[in-house]
């Protein structure tokens, strides 16, 4: 259906994609009123006031319109609240805003809430993707420009032992239920491609931390409990590795391959910034002594060690080589830098804190 490629050029033996970025366009972005997505939307809505950016989110426990509150007002943006799941909706809001492109973040994205609520996950994340899909299929053809950006996990590709580093070729290898089944939405979108050339890019990041994370996730979570006086429930011994990245940091790389990256590609996205989950909760809890004048120590009183997360992956890590050499994509900011960034936003956005905490979200 759609060419594999739009737009070629050789260039010294090799074929540089030239994808042909219309002036305007009509983007859908789901789920972006949750955590990443609302860091995208923003972007996006004040980068590119030729882009008309359709937010779409069923505002789920992790979605909250709060998160996207400064550039409500803006022209060239429009929430939709709606389930990626409903296919007649779906195919309305293709044909209605004639969307031209995709941005797809919406899923169920908590490990924990995977192991006691796994269809949930099959539904929104496997389910919502192919329907997804299959209205970008139906309404789009081989002489519109378009693309349908997938942003995936690195659990996909399970579990690391002490060395190495997940690479694009790594194999699949999902041991959560939420990994299983964001694996499942990355394979469908690559059938699209294989199948029906459907242009689409993937893209694998690590851990994000940053503002406006829910506060169930390990960073959120442990700040709102300091905060609170109540325990830091370790899983097991501490040592298993997370590679973390800045939330803005992500956003960017997206922005640079949703523009620039190759049709049908993957691409790993990562901090280059491995830590023990035990070594990140000390300094964690020494920054936030120090900035609520506590005395030092006070907090690392709070951790405890319990039950193991089942299943739980030792170690991620990624190797950002493939971005990096084709178009110079780093972390930008350091991670003592984002950490503090990080505990000042929610030591003093008091208010948002409570508001998401305030609904059915323990359910799990
Ligand atoms: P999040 O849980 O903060 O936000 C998910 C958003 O999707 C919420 O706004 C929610 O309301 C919406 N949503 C859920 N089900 C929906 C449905 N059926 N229809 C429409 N909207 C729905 O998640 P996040 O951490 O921002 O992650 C966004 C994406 O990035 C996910 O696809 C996730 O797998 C991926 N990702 C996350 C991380 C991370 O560290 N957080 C890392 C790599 C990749
Ligand atoms: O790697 C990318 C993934 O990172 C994303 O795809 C997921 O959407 C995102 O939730 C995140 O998954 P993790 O399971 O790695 O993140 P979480 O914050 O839940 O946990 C980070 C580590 O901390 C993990 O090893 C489990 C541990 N942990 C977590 C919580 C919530 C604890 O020890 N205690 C906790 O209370």
């Amino acid at each position: 259906m759609h060419p594999e490629t739009s737009g070629l050029r050789e260039t010294s033996n090799t074929f540089i994609e030239i994808k042909k970025m219309s002036t305007s366009k009509n983007i859908l972005i789901t789920g972006g009123a949750g955590f990443i997505g609302s860091h995208l939307v923003r972007l996006f809505v004040k980068k590119y006031a030729n882009y008309h950016i359709y937010n779409l989110d069923k505002l789920t426990y992790a979605g909250n319109l709060e998160n996207i509150r400064d550039i409500e007002n803006y022209d060239n943006y429009t929430f939709i609240k709606g389930d990626i799941v409903d296919k007649e909706f779906i195919q309305k809001i293709f044909k209605e805003k004639k969307i031209n492109a995709v941005i797809h973040l919406a899923a169920e994205s908590h490990v924990d809430r995977s192991i006691s609520n796994p269809l949930e996950f099959v539904m929104t994340n496997v389910i919502g993707t192919v329907n997804l899909l299959q209205a970008a299929n139906q309404n789009w053809n081989e002489e519109s420009d378009n693309l349908f950006y997938h942003v995936s996990t690195d659990e996909v590709y399970g579990s690391l032992q002490d060395t190495g580093k997940f690479t694009e070729q790594t194999a699949y290898d999902p041991h959560s239920p939420y990994s299983a089944a964001k694996a499942s939405s990355d394979h469908f979108v690559r059938a699209y491609y294989d199948t029906y050339k459907l242009p689409i890019i993937i893209s694998n990041c690590s851990n994000n931390y940053g503002p406006n994370q829910f506060p169930e996730k390990l960073i959120p979570l442990f700040i709102n409990n300091i905060k609170q006086k109540k325990s830091l429930p370790v899983y097991g011994n501490g040592k298993n590795v997370r590679d973390w990245l800045y939330v803005e940091d992500h956003v960017a790389a997206i922005d640079l391959l949703f523009h620039k990256g190759k049709l049908g590609e993957t691409y790993n996205i990562g901090g280059n910034n491995e830590l023990t989950n035990i070594d990140l909760i000390y300094t964690l809890c020494e920054l936030v002594d120090k900035k609520l004048n506590q005395k030092k120590g006070t907090s690392k009183q709070l951790i405890t060690y319990v039950k193991d997360r089942a299943g739980h992956d030792l170690r991620y890590a990624i190797d950002i080589s493939k971005i990096n050499n084709a178009f110079g994509w780093k972390p930008s900011l350091d991670f003592s830098a984002g950490l503090e960034k990080t505990i000042d936003w929610y030591l003093s956005n008091e208010k948002w804190l409570k508001n998401v905490t305030s609904g059915a979200y323990q359910d799990y």
